[in-house]
């Protein structure tokens, strides 16, 4: 079994990555966990793969178990869906001695995140990330939070988890299109802080060959996280480095109404537009939007497409709730792995697109 510990100044917590580890999860949390009560949040989809063998796990371990069953998908992270996760957590008489556990891919961490940060000021939860994209980037660093009717993840938090337990061979159930979306969070790891994962990626001849590295992938992915949210945990300086691609991917996201692209599909657009611009201007190694480009296209991503409203796009930037002030941080690259903050007025971020 891989380990890594995330040492924060108020708290460390382990993160476990290891083939098969979910037939086990019981005897896990065991260890880690002294009381009776666990409850399980997780999505129709997750629960329909591995929701009652999770159960059955825990009970055979002692625990007295309860599993919220939630609907897939962004809109579950709801204010209403919150409420009813509060509702069944208070009926089974959760206490803050107990666990919740969530079960699934962002959308199900982030929600459970964020009801065990608040409900009774804080009950301990573990995060147990079911797609790539959790497993290598939303389980980790206590980022929890819901959606308003105004935009996402606009009520939340820091709170860690007492543990992350991700086991790759899941990824085997995970869509196809949500697996891509996933790699390419891998692909933004390697291109702002690991060129050798980088070309490793672009080496792999086919799927077969990468899912046999996966489980060097997530614990490479999740050792950078660590060592950034370690550095910054608030998010106020380097941790912006993991926002790679996302000025305007979360722009194109948006301009699209979260229906064209998926959040990896249009981080992809952004790292390959920004550094095709920052190499346009020099300030980038020659060739690197050439390979970006290159590794969007083995992994099912697509790495341009025809943007006509530009104004639209870059009213979008300019309210991004963490673009602070007058000025805006984007992250460029001067080489792959290489990575730096450039603050500049958001004015000037029409240069980059
Ligand atoms: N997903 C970016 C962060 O955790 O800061």
């Amino acid at each position: 079994m891989r380990e890594i510990r995330v040492n924060l100044t108020e708290k460390s917590y382990p993160i476990y990555i290891e083939e098969g580890l979910i037939s086990n999860i019981g005897a896990e949390i065991k260890n880690i966990y002294k009381n009776k009560k666990v409850a399980i949040i997780t999505d129709k989809n997750v629960d329909n793969f591995y929701g009652e063998k999770v159960k059955a796990s825990l009970e055979n371990n002692g625990f007295l178990v309860l599993k919220v069953v939630l609907e897939p998908g962004e809109k579950s992270k709801s204010i209403e869906t919150l409420l009813r996760v509060y509702d069944e957590l208070l009926d089974f008489e959760i206490t803050r001695g107990d666990l919740i556990i969530a079960l699934g891919g962002g959308v199900i961490g982030d929600l459970t995140g964020f009801a065990a940060a608040t409900l009774l000021r804080g009950v301990p939860f573990i995060q147990i990330p079911t797609s790539l994209l959790a497993q290598i980037d939303s389980s980790i660093g206590g980022k929890v939070a819901v959606d308003l009717p105004k935009g996402k993840n606009l009520v939340g938090s820091f709170y860690h988890p007492e543990a992350v337990f991700i086991d790759p061979k899941m990824l085997n159930t995970l869509d196809e299109r949500f697996f891509y979306d996933g790699m390419a969070e891998v692909i933004k790891y390697g291109c702002i802080k690991d060129k050798e994962l980088f070309n490793n990626l672009l080496a792999y001849e086919n799927k077969e060959e990468l899912m046999q590295n996966m489980d060097y992938i997530i614990y490479t992915c999740c050792s950078i996280k660590k060592e950034i949210v370690e550095i910054d945990e608030k998010d106020t300086g380097d941790r912006m480095l993991l926002n790679f691609g996302h000025t305007i991917g979360h722009a194109i996201e948006k301009y699209f109404n979260y229906e064209a692209y998926t959040h990896g599909e249009a981080v992809a657009l952004g790292m390959y537009a920004i550094t095709k611009k920052s190499e346009e201007m020099s300030i980038t190694k020659k060739g690197s939007s050439e390979l970006i480009k290159e590794i969007l296209k083995k992994y099912n991503l697509q790495y341009e497409i025809q943007l006509k409203d530009k104004e639209k796009i870059l009213k979008t930037i300019a309210l991004d709730k963490k673009s602070k002030g007058n000025h805006i941080s984007l992250v460029l690259i001067k080489d792959i792995g290489e990575s730096y903050l450039h603050k500049l007025p958001k004015e000037m971020v029409t240069d980059f697109i």
